[in-house]
């Protein structure tokens, strides 16, 4: 069994000899391997590491004030937090396509950081969170891709920088590990899997302001519902989404027209395949109630009940 606490020591040991004085840049998304990958070059090298955190507009509910939080005043690291909401927004306008908003967004994303690098002058190394099993899939040929991954750590190859990539030889448990070695929040350490795209693939159909507020909100009162029955460990990943229908409904005697939330919920061990996960009743009576007493334009409440395959874990 491999120490982790050594893991991390040797790394942070060979990472600082391997850039010296030089300076590194990384995109950092919140998610648990580019923070650790952050966080070990950060011990290595200090300032002279920059991070760049793109806040596309597209992050859950306070997700974009806690990556702040945690790496600028906890771990005082050089972050430059880059208000990108209303370039994302609209260059997204009026697209409805799952895969054009993945393109839209990585393409995006990409042309954000290299302006955000091209005003800090000169940089030698780029970090990157890539892990074990990212090494392994991109390097088989796969016949049919069903959704392009374009994961905010996927930048472009043409780079005329070394890339650094500590954790290229652990398995996402082992990331973990080190994480909690390095002191990074259990809210970061344990989150789960949120696509780089974000809210924009759970927005189906068109994007607007008002439906990522909804859409927001209704995951923030999922996700709490979820952690006070105590049931954010047993579940993968669960998340609401916002089909792009209307249905009718009541209120007082008011007949209403207005969105239905999806709530998302699976067991998994790698994503590639997914049971939906059997939340109590009550629970779901819970959260259902609180959707739609809270979130306004919200009249109903599904929950998704199909495993992956024949459904994806997300719905675009
Ligand atoms: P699906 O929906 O394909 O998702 O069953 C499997 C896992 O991948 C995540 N996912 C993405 N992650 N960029 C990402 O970084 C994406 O475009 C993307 N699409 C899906 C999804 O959240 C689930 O964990």
């Amino acid at each position: 069994d491999w120490n982790m606490g050594d893991f991390a020591e040797e790394t942070i040991q060979k990472i600082r000899e391997e850039i010296g004085d030089k300076k590194a840049i990384c995109a950092l998304s919140g998610g648990v391997d580019s923070s650790v990958a952050a966080v070990l070059v950060h011990k290595a090298i200090g300032s002279n590491l920059t991070c760049i955190f793109v806040d596309h507009g597209l992050l859950r509910k306070n997700e974009a004030d806690q990556v702040e939080g945690i790496f600028k005043e906890k771990f005082n690291m050089n972050l430059i937090r880059v208000d990108a909401k209303d370039r994302f927004l609209s260059k997204l306008k009026g697209v409805t396509d799952p895969e054009k908003k993945r393109k839209i967004i990585g393409e995006e994303f990409i042309r954000v950081f290299e302006e955000e690098k091209a005003k800090l002058g000169e940089i030698d190394y780029l970090v990157q969170g890539t892990i074990y099993p990212d090494v392994i899939e991109s390097g088989t040929d796969k016949a049919s891709v069903i959704k392009s991954h374009h994961n905010v750590g996927g930048l472009p190859e043409d780079v005329d920088f070394e890339i650094i990539e500590p954790l290229r030889q652990l398995f996402k448990d082992e990331v973990r590990k080190v994480g909690k070695e390095l002191n990074i929040p259990n809210q970061i350490v344990y989150r789960q899997p949120f696509p780089g795209p974000g809210l924009a693939i759970r927005v189906l159909g068109e994007i607007t302001e008002e439906k990522l507020e909804i859409v927001r909100e209704a995951d923030w009162i999922f996700r709490e519902e979820i952690k006070k029955a105590g049931l954010n460990d047993k579940i993968w990943q669960y998340f609401a989404a916002l089909p792009d229908i209307k249905s009718v409904g009541v209120m007082g005697d008011e007949r209403t027209y207005c969105y239905t939330i999806a709530l998302r919920a699976v067991t998994s061990t790698d994503g590639m395949t997914a049971d939906w996960a059997r939340i109590p009743f009550d629970v779901l009576e819970k959260i259902s109630n609180r959707i739609v007493n809270n979130v306004e334009h919200v009249n109903r409440v599904v929950y998704d009940i199909t495993s992956k395959p024949p459904a994806t874990i997300e719905w675009e």
